[in-house]
């Protein structure tokens, strides 16, 4: 049995610098790594349904965005079967015998799921849908017997339930499901890009985002407008790099041969770093190394993406065609499952004998 990834994302909006670092950039790197034997990229549209069961036209759109995302980040469909969630209903059933094994106040207790209730100002009303989303989210990574989920910390209590799902039923039902382990992100960087504006993450809502679709004049607008240091007033002033987002960005995707081409005047960031904090540098300067930074590593991404663009058919098609293999993949681990409750009446041939001769044939 080998390696096998599944992870995916909401389709609630367009991707951006922080799904980039924190995921998108380590998958492509995961799935041209040749070491895993299946990758699955699930576009959850119906997770995102289960806090938007009144927009579906929202997730309905970004659907298409998600996967121009992907695909211009370089997942490749000849390498990784990028499908959509809701095109598994075998995801369903599994979910509905999983929560069997799993107790209200076990859901109670998830994290994520608490802070997403606070954010949604669901306390007073929680959708039972979104309430039971972790369980769901299991059987999302066992259908594919998943040995590994490439994402963010918040997601880890989704596999740590995933995890307690496969030992309950495996101890119950007999040895079925693949036990998956949480693959995080390398960096501490990565872990989490701040917004713009220096708040704790990229959100859409508080409108602090760069967007891997965002044109070049854009992307230097939100630059030049970035929460640096409050302190940094005058060029000479020493400043602060600590918290600055500028120099939380360089972290993330500055490398050392972007100075040579970029800004001869150093050597790497830290002299950079050294220079700022010493006085004398100001802001806009490095906030123009950051643009050109930014611009090398997503200059090719949206090339790639205007080529999809031209041919929006042919994406819908590499989704039917995933979401064909993933609903074949997904239907083996469904019939095992059966097996293992024996609810397979109809293939249970002792059982038919059993009840025949207890009937006197
Ligand atoms: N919860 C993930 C998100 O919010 C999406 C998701 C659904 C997922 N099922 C998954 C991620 C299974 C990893 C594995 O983006």
């Amino acid at each position: 049995m080998g390696k096998i990834i599944l992870t995916g994302d909401r389709p609630t909006g367009k991707l951006h610098l922080g799904h980039y670092v924190g995921s998108l950039k380590r998958r492509v790197e995961l799935q041209n790594s040749g070491e895993y034997d299946k990758i699955f990229i699930m576009i959850a549209d119906a997770q995102a349904l289960t806090d938007n069961a009144d927009n579906p036209e929202k997730v309905r759109q970004n659907i298409l965005e998600v996967a121009l995302d992907y695909l211009s980040c370089g997942l490749d469909p000849a390498k990784s079967t990028l499908f959509i969630q809701s095109m598994v209903p075998q995801l369903t059933e599994l979910t509905v015998y999983y929560m069997n094994l799993v107790t209200v106040s076990r859901l109670q207790r998830n994290p994520t799921v608490k802070s997403e209730i606070q954010m949604r100002n669901f306390e007073a009303s929680i959708p039972v849908g979104f309430f039971t989303y972790p369980i769901s989210q299991a059987a999302d990574i066992t259908a594919f017997r998943a040995t590994t989920v490439p994402a963010g910390e918040d997601q880890m209590p989704m596999v740590e339930q995933t995890r307690e799902i496969v030992h309950k039923f495996n101890s119950v039902y007999g040895e079925t499901l693949t036990m998956p382990n949480i693959l995080l992100p390398e960096n501490q960087v990565c872990m989490r890009l701040p917004g713009t504006d220096g708040k704790a993450k990229m959100s859409k809502s508080l409108g602090n985002c760069i967007y891997l679709s965002d044109e070049p004049k854009d992307i230097k607008k939100k630059i030049m407008s970035m929460y640096t240091d409050p302190n940094h007033i005058r060029v000479e002033d020493p400043g602060q790099v600590e918290g600055n987002t500028v120099f939380t960005y360089l972290d993330a995707f500055c490398r050392p041969e972007h100075f040579a081409e970029f800004w001869p005047d150093y050597a790497n960031l830290d002299e950079v770093k050294e220079h700022y904090q010493r006085g004398g540098l100001g802001d806009v300067k490095v906030k123009k190394f950051l643009n050109k930074v930014l611009e090398a590593e997503l200059a090719p991404i949206r090339a790639r993406r205007k080529e999809f663009e031209k041919d929006i058919p042919a994406v819908y098609e590499i989704l039917k065609k995933g979401s064909e293999i993933a609903r074949a993949e997904a239907e083996k681990t469904l019939h095992d499952v059966r097996d293992a409750m024996q609810i397979n009446y109809f293939d249970d041939m002792e059982l038919i004998a059993e009840q025949a001769e207890k009937y006197g044939k």
